[in-house]
């Protein structure tokens, strides 16, 4: 790829020179940018695009916070930091930085600007909503709550600012347990939305019935509910001694047969902690990428989907988005909805355990 050192354009970053191109294409690849889909022509795209973000993001005093769905060179590429939904949030919170540039969906993207009152927040995707957070309005909220009057509102952190506003603890998939263990400590009914499989995944594990003691809604990912349960058998006889780990937004009869259930961060801390011939990832295929080119030497079979949201966010958009935002990818909630928003998500962080 031929790329022309020029003066500055209209954001005042120039291209990088064939050198330079070079130097950032050794670095992603030393970052584990690499395998199907990165031969070396790709690779020189992606890295005039990198070198590019990484001094724009300096000139603008911003950060790059990315999910674990992302596409690896955005991870590896240009972030600052990655995670699943709970160490974004964690990390969004205690940034220095002016501006969050969020890869990811809009839900995170919102949440990232409720606990940073007064910065910018940036979603280079402004389509990328979630089929879960879509289920439910903060009406359907309002009409629960009269429905179930005194039983507390757990609301899964997939959901807009206006659900958030109307509830009153968040969880994510990695404290949803341990903090719905606290409010059945207080409460003989809690309602938990908008995520059904999930709750009746948790209702099971904490030994609650779900839609009598644990109130939940019909939401879905669209992801999650597209796996089918009797792969499983299948793919057990192709690979013994394989461990097959899901997300818990897959069915409960899914969930009944695998190895291991339960959100990015912890699938990521099982496939770290424990050896097995092969790994199975039954979530969205870029949590799979990521595992790749962090465990070089482990093997992963692919059983994964796409998340047609996730994917929506390339290098070209960040940059997009940095350089000169448009205003539908300036996120904003306004001050009413943020302030009680934001209270439900202090909830959550004071009810984690070693948040
Ligand atoms: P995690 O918080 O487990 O990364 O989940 C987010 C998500 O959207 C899963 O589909
Ligand atoms: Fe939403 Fe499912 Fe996509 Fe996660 S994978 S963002 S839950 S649609």
């Amino acid at each position: 790829m031929k790329a022309e050192p020029a003066e500055g354009g209209r954001d005042g970053v120039r291209e990088p020179t064939q050198a330079e191109i070079g130097e950032e294409v050794d670095r992603l690849s030393e970052n584990g940018v690499a395998g199907p889909g990165y031969d070396e022509p790709a690779l020189e795209k992606i890295a005039a695009l990198t070198w590019r973000i990484s001094r724009l993001k300096e000139e603008k005093n911003a950060v790059i916070a990315a999910h674990v769905y992302q596409r690896l060179e955005v991870i590896r590429g240009v972030a600052d930091f990655t995670g699943d939904s709970y160490r974004l949030s964690l990390l969004c919170a205690g940034t220095p930085a002016e501006k969050i540039v969020f890869c990811g969906v809009r839900f995170m993207a919102e949440t990232a600007a409720i606990l940073n009152p007064g910065k910018a927040v940036y979603l280079p995707a402004p389509e990328a909503g979630c089929s879960l957070a879509e289920s439910i309005s903060a009406e359907d909220v309002r009409r629960l709550k009269a429905q179930h009057p005194g039983a507390p509102v757990v609301a899964y952190i997939n959901t807009a600012a206006e659900v958030k506003a109307e509830s009153d603890v968040i969880v994510t998939s990695s404290n949803a347990a341990s903090i719905l263990k606290k409010m059945f400590a207080r409460h003989p009914r809690v309602i938990f939305l908008p995520d059904e499989w999930m709750g009746r995944n948790l209702a099971q594990e904490l030994g609650k019935e779900a839609g009598v003691e644990m109130i939940l809604w019909e939401g879905k990912c669209v992801v999650h509910e597209g796996f089918k349960e009797a792969d499983v058998d299948y793919y057990r006889r192709l690979y013994p001694g394989a461990k097959i780990l899901a997300h818990s937004e897959c069915s409960p009869a899914f969930a009944r047969r695998v190895d291991f259930i339960g959100g990015t961060g912890d699938m990521m801390r099982f496939i770290e902690q424990r050896e097995a011939p092969h790994y199975l990832l039954v979530t969205e295929c870029g949590f799979g990428d990521l595992a790749r080119s962090r465990f070089p030497r482990k093997q992963f079979v692919p059983m994964c989907r796409l998340c047609p949201y996730m994917k929506a966010t390339d290098l070209r958009r960040i940059y997009d988005a940095l350089a000169d935002p448009q205003p539908d990818q300036i996120v904003r909630v306004g001050d009413s909805v943020a302030v009680r928003a934001r209270r439900a998500l202090e909830k959550m962080f004071e009810l984690t355990d070693n948040g």
